[in-house]
């Protein structure tokens, strides 16, 4: 085993072109230290008692499914097609519009690299969330249930890794701030905390961008493999829900305030997070700070930024961290009237006890979905204009 130790995140993209018979003594392992202080808590009440986070977990053990039998990897589009479908590379705009074809191809697989690295590199914060909260959830039925949680995120770690090497042969380090994100939230000492960051606002936004995903990739396997992470990713959000909302009534005014301002920080850094700045710099040599301003005017990119939270903030409203003291700052973000929306996330149990879709439903699903969105940012740009 050979593990190298680094003082920060890589920087730079890696290229995957391992030969078929590479051996554990070819691999190194880069890692680097974070320090957290755990509060642990024994639990010596084993009685289980019927509720929904013990339907959750039973849930969680029926519909586990395994990556490497259910997805079928045979079905992974090559490097010469694109990763999007046809209609939405017809709506290609500006500079990415007029490259040659086979520019324009490079540049959507590094684009749609960095996209789901930033996917992996979050599932692998979710993976330490998860099993930090087996010792730290004061409940037994928690306990449980997180530790089904971990095994869930770990599957997810392993499909998009694979996905990355396989389909792509690429892989790009995690985005600054995402990272920060990271941090925070694992080395915060408060594990409801941890469990707000990224229960709350990472999952829920990553079950957006997956959907997204789901509607747009050109890539039957990938379609496939997102939409059985959404299926998981359904049911820890509804975890989270249920379980805050319990315990952040039994913390003081003063106690949810921190609460509410850490929530309402942790979507400020997710919104810049979302958007790909390094790539057009690269190609494009367009700067940071012009690529955030031409986001920041584009009514497309607005719009779609603004929808990514569309599962959030519904329920940050339901836990109770819409407190009046942080209700402004939402306005000036615009994202407040997402507040009120039907959450259908919220708990859909029929969804969730479903078996799993065949790669042929999903397909059907993905196509139905994309019709969908595109009428509706047809419209909302209509209205804006
Ligand atoms: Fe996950
Ligand atoms: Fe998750």
């Amino acid at each position: 085993m050979k593990v190298k130790y680094v003082e920060n995140a890589p920087t730079d993209p890696r290229e995957f072109d391992l030969p078929e018979n590479f051996s554990p003594k070819n691999i190194e392992d880069i890692a680097e230290i974070f320090q957290t202080p755990l509060t642990g808590h024994y639990n010596w009440d084993y009685s289980d008692a019927d509720s929904r986070i013990k339907k959750l977990y039973e849930l969680g053990k029926e519909l586990n499914w395994d990556g490497a039998i259910d997805l079928d990897w045979s079905k992974g589009i090559g490097r010469d097609e694109f990763p999007v479908k046809a209609e939405l590379i017809a709506r290609l705009k500006g500079p990415l519009a007029a490259l040659p074809e086979e520019d324009r191809l490079e540049y959507m697989r590094h684009d749609q690299a960095w996209a789901l690295s930033q996917f992996l590199h979050g599932e692998q914060g979710a993976l330490l969330v998860a099993s930090q909260l087996v010792s730290c959830a004061p409940t037994y039925q928690a306990k449980l249930y997180a530790a089904s949680q971990t095994f869930d995120e770990a599957r997810h770690v392993e499909v998009f890794a694979r996905y990355l090497q396989r389909i792509h042969g690429l892989e790009y380090p995690v985005n600054k701030n995402l990272k920060a994100l990271l941090d925070k939230t694992l080395t915060d000492p408060r594990w409801d905390l941890k469990f707000i960051g990224m229960q709350i606002i990472i999952e829920g936004l990553a079950l957006a961008a997956f959907q997204t995903t789901k509607e747009t990739s050109n890539c039957p396997l990938l379609r496939q493999l997102v939409h059985y992470v959404i299926r998981d990713e359904a049911r820890h959000v509804t975890f989270g829900i249920n379980y805050l909302t319990e315990f952040l009534q039994t913390l003081s005014q003063e106690e949810l305030e921190d609460r509410a301002q850490f929530a309402y920080e942790a979507c400020v850094v997710m919104r810049n997070r979302i958007i790909n700045t390094e790539l057009p710099a690269k190609w494009f040599g367009i700067s940071e700070e012009e690529i955030l301003e031409m986001v920041a005017t584009d009514e497309t990119q607005d719009i779609f930024n603004n929808l990514l939270f569309n599962r959030v903030m519904p329920n940050l409203k339901k836990i109770g961290l819409l407190t009046d003291k942080v209700l402004p700052l939402y306005e000036k973000l615009n994202l407040l009237s997402f507040a009120d929306e039907d959450n259908d996330f919220e708990v859909d149990w029929a969804d969730m006890n479903k078996p799993l879709e065949t790669s042929k439903e999903i397909d059907i699903q993905s196509e139905q979905q994309l019709k969908t969105s595109q009428k509706f940012m047809d419209q909302a740009l209509q209205k804006s204009i």
